[in-house]
């Protein structure tokens, strides 16, 4: 029983001793033998999560970069970006010496270490962007993973005050499959470090402007199997509303304003209700054109429906009344003519 203990003993204090893999010797300061050691140390073990004991965790700091808001469509509820993830973590024991290797850094491909499943709980869609082999790693057992990924995310848009929307869509990290005793996910940047750094790298202003990104460092998705470890971030975007605001709401206004106008045309004509029927038909075509520009979504009604709704109303509305109006003075004029007509008969 003791034997088995103290065999257990040794064998763990040679583990923390030695970590996960031993320090190496280099033969020459030469790429030949940097990889030879490497070969034989590293690769074949990457099979295991880089650390002493199964009990630890393995910490995973995470850092992103909004590249680029590609889109938000409002059918899908869905907001597509391009971000440069950065995930860092140790691999336990490895170092070697940079004099002795000849270099602090070398990149090696992905698929010879073993690399976390950290994936975005909000994805879509299979990610597009273009994959890149490499790691970075440091003579410290530091791995540095930094790649781009275009995502398709599913995002709540609430467009009730389109044109003049913001929408706060997340983006949450975790680990697909290991709970939060395997796999912690660490913040790396702070939310102030990443909105700066993405607004100098934003390179489409289209239609979308980053106005902040919020940090929730320690998010929990506990489920009944067990907990995982979560980073979510809050992407707050404000939409441009100058497009919509020449194209939909000023002509809106202006034919508004021109129908109110239109009172001062002589009323005993016809020509006020065919001129005020024009501006319907008129104010019909330009809703129907400029559909294409309009949000279209079930869950609320945008408010600009709901005003483009009014001003037809008020249209129609001026309308009948000019009918009721020439209604009147036609058949007042017709009482007079009557009116004339009987008095001459009389007289
Ligand atoms: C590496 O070299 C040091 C001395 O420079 C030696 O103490 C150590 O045992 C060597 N390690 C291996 C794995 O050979
Ligand atoms: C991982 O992070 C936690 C705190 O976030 C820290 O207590 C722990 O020492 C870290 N583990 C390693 C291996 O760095
Ligand atoms: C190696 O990793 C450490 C963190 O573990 C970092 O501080 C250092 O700058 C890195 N060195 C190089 C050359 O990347
Ligand atoms: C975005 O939503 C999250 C969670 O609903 C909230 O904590 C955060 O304050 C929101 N940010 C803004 C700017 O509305």
């Amino acid at each position: 029983m003791t034997k088995v203990k103290s065999a257990e003993l040794i064998f763990i204090c040679f583990m923390l001793l030695h970590g996960f893999v031993a320090a190496f010797n280099c033969t020459s300061p030469s790429p030949e033998s940097l990889f030879g050691a490497l070969e034989r140390n590293l690769f074949p073990k990457k099979l295991l999560r880089p650390v002493n004991s199964f009990s630890s965790p393995l910490n995973i700091t995470i850092s992103i970069t909004v590249v680029a808001i590609v889109g938000v469509d409002e059918k899908s509820q869905s907001l597509t970006t391009l971000i440069w993830q950065v995930l860092e973590w140790n691999i336990e024991g490895l170092s070697w010496d940079d004099e002795e290797c000849g270099t602090s850094r070398v990149s090696v491909p992905r698929e010879k270490l073993w690399i976390p499943d950290v994936r975005i709980a909000e994805f879509m869609t299979e990610d597009t962007s273009p994959k890149t082999p490499y790691v970075y790693l440091n003579n410290t057992g530091h791995v540095f993973d930094d790649k781009p990924i275009g995502v398709i995310s599913s995002c709540r848009l609430i467009i009730y005050t389109f044109p003049f929307d913001i929408q706060n869509c997340s983006l949450t990290f975790g680990s697909y499959l290991h709970f939060n005793s395997d796999i912690r996910m660490v913040q790396g940047t702070s939310s102030e470090e990443i909105l700066e750094e993405s607004l100098n790298v934003l390179e489409t202003n289209g239609e979308w402007k980053l106005i902040g990104i919020h940090v929730n460092p320690d998010a929990q998705l506990v489920l009944s199997e067990g907990s995982y470890s979560e980073i979510k971030y809050y992407i707050v975007l404000r939409r441009q509303p100058i497009l919509y605001v020449v194209n939909l709401l000023i002509p809106s206004c202006f034919l508004i304003t021109v129908d109110l106008f239109s009172f001062m045309l002589p009323p005993h004509s016809v020509d006020r209700s065919s001129f005020k029927m024009t501006l319907i038909l008129g104010y019909t075509v330009f809703l129907l054109i400029m559909n294409d520009l309009l949000p279209t979504t079930g869950e609320t009604t945008p408010l600009i429906n709901v005003f483009f709704c009014l001003s037809l109303a008020l249209m129609v509305a001026s309308l009948l009344e000019t009918v009721l109006i020439t209604n009147m003075q036609f058949s007042s004029m017709h009482l007079q003519a009557k009116k004339k007509l009987f008095s001459t008969s009389i007289g």
